[in-house]
């Protein structure tokens, strides 16, 4: 039964397809599966088992142009994701798109131009301006509660080296091949980060460090923000890291740090705990804490956004303008870093 539903395909069949995307596109009343692609059989069999789809395929140019499928999710390594995203925009599909948009300014400025020439909706899945802990940090902001200028600490330190999942490492380190956690994780970072501040990044420096010496690229990445407004942000990404993988020790990566989301302010500190939702403003007149939705939920709230874009014909948020921005910095950052210099940011013409 589709009837009055929203048709959809899936290019990218792999772990956050299957763990987020499919599983919210499943809970959600208006829209129908139509479409599967993967070129690893063993991803695409094992998604097409799981939540069905009247189409699964190698090649997503199988079904691209079937006017059934109106809006697609790319979920496929960032290496092959800003060519997937123009072909289908091109096809006049509607894309939510997986960070990075591109992991070169060429590539991402191609996006952004067939997202805004298509007249389709691009939204890029910056999961976090979904979170409810986030917003409400956004929020303490723009009300002056935290004070600036701003210290914003952010930290991701995912995608660990599992003893017990060879495949795992060996997925990460051929991302390592091609980009670095601070670009395709950092991504998620550097939105973040200019989503909190007020001002723009004027300067960007920092340092990494290959704690494994197998690896072809550093893992762990430490870059600098300097904002016109004397705001500064720090954004970690730390791969590859150990973790304990025994039963009583499973969840979410519990002994490495979860994602640090923390503002320091002359006025208050606050931050948000992605595993367990509290988010918190710390103040001398007092505390004020809460307790909000889980990650999980973020990919709901997410794809509503998307679908009320589509329906109401407005202007998706974050769209791709904002997938570039983010790329643009953590590329500044990535260079400086390479160079062990620090490198002033020059605000590109937007028109
Ligand atoms: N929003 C988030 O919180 C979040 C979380 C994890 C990953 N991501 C992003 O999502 C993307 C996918 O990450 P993942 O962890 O699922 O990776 P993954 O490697 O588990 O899955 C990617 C899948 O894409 C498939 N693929 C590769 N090239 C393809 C092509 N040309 N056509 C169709 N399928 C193709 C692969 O075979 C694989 O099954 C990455 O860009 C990553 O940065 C986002």
């Amino acid at each position: 039964m589709r009837e009055g539903k929203i048709g959809i395909g899936v290019i990218g069949c792999g772990a956050v397809a299957r763990g987020f995307h499919l599983p919210a596109v499943r809970r959600h009343p208006s829209v129908a599966l139509l479409a599967l692609a993967d070129v690893d059989e063993t991803a695409l069999d094992r998604a097409a088992r799981e939540f069905g789809a009247e189409r699964a395929t190698f090649d997503y140019r199988d079904w691209i142009k079937d006017p059934a499928i109106e809006a697609v999710i790319i979920a496929t390594p960032p290496e092959v994701t800003p060519q997937i995203a123009i072909d289908c925009l091109q096809a006049g599909k509607h894309v939510l798109c997986e960070k990075p948009i591109a992991i070169s300014y060429e590539m991402g400025r191609r996006v952004v131009e067939a997202a805004e020439a298509s007249g389709r909706k691009f939204q890029v899945g910056f999961i976090f301006r979904f979170n409810a802990g986030v917003r409400m940090l956004k929020r303490w902001i723009t009300e002056g509660a935290i004070g600036s200028p701003m210290v914003i600490r952010l930290g991701a330190f995912n995608e660990p080296w599992m003893v017990t999942d060879p495949d795992h490492n060996r997925r990460v380190i051929e991302v390592l091949r091609t980009s670095t956690p601070l670009v395709v994780g950092g991504a998620h970072l550097a939105d973040m980060a200019l989503y909190f501040a007020s001002s723009p990044p004027i300067r960007v420096s920092g340092v990494s460090a290959r704690t494994r010496g197998e690896l072809p690229e550093d893992n762990h990445w430490i870059g600098v923000i300097e904002f016109a407004d004397g705001s500064i942000g720090k954004l970690e990404m730390g791969w590859l890291h150990p973790i304990a993988e025994a039963d009583e020790h499973r969840g979410p990566y519990p002994q490495v740090k979860y994602p640090e989301i923390e503002i320091f302010g002359s006025r208050g500190i606050a931050w948000h705990d992605l595993r367990t939702g509290r988010t918190q403003l710390v103040r001398s007149e007092g505390v004020i804490q809460k307790r909000l939705p889980p990650y999980e939920l973020n990919f709901d709230a997410q794809l509503e956004a998307f679908l009320t874009a589509i329906r109401e014909d407005r202007p998706p948020s974050p769209d791709a303008r904002d997938g570039y921005r983010s790329l643009s910095l953590t590329l500044a950052l990535h260079e400086a870093i390479r160079r062990r210099t620090s490198l002033e940011i020059v605000q590109e013409e937007e028109g």
